[in-house]
């Protein structure tokens, strides 16, 4: 794909409020990975939201799960998406669906950062069946209401998960 091309191989762009990264996160990660040499996770920073984990939190857990693995880069990112694609010279924005539901928002999405650089592509990729129904804020609802997350998570963030509630 013309574009995507860098010295060292293709890449790819993966956005994401990632509050916190989840099971099926690192699974379209994963998945990615098999089409592109690089995949540079985008950790949305959004001054209007109150996450549970800071920007710099959600990254260093990223970083921690995909530790020694060169092909994946975590950075933070605010602003429009198109933005942050185009600074890193991407022309591919990964976005995984889960379920019928998240398509018409996908597809808004999708559509309006095409008007926005006509350039940069949407490939959406489908986790596994078993994270079909995961997302992160099931994840800490499950979890602050006492519910064993698991396998749900990389360990980092079961751990990461604890102090956070042990500090409330
Ligand atoms: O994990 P999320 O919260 O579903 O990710 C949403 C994200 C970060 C991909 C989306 O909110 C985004 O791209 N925000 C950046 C602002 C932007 O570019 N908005 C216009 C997109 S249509």
């Amino acid at each position: 794909m013309e574009g995507t091309e860098f010295p060292g191989g293709k890449k790819a762009i993966y956005p994401g409020s990632f509050d916190p990264i989840t099971n099926g996160h690192v699974d379209i990660i994963q998945r990615g990975k098999k089409i592109f040499d690089k995949i540079i996770v985008g950790v949305l920073d959004n001054p209007k939201k109150i996450p549970l984990f800071t920007a710099e939190e959600r990254v260093e857990l990223i970083r921690k799960t995909f530790e020694g693995d060169e092909r994946v880069e975590v950075k933070t990112f605010s602003g429009l998406l198109v933005d942050f694609a185009r600074q890193n010279q991407a022309n591919v924005v990964i976005r995984g669906l889960r379920a019928i539901s998240d398509f018409e928002y996908e597809f808004q999405m999708a559509l309006m950062n095409r008007k926005l650089a006509s350039e940069i592509e949407t490939l959406f990729m489908m986790p596994s069946l078993k994270y079909s129904f995961l997302s992160s804020n099931l994840v800490k609802e499950v979890f602050q209401l006492g519910g064993c997350v698991k396998d749900l998570v990389p360990p980092v963030v079961e751990e990461a998960l604890k102090e956070k509630l042990k500090k409330k």
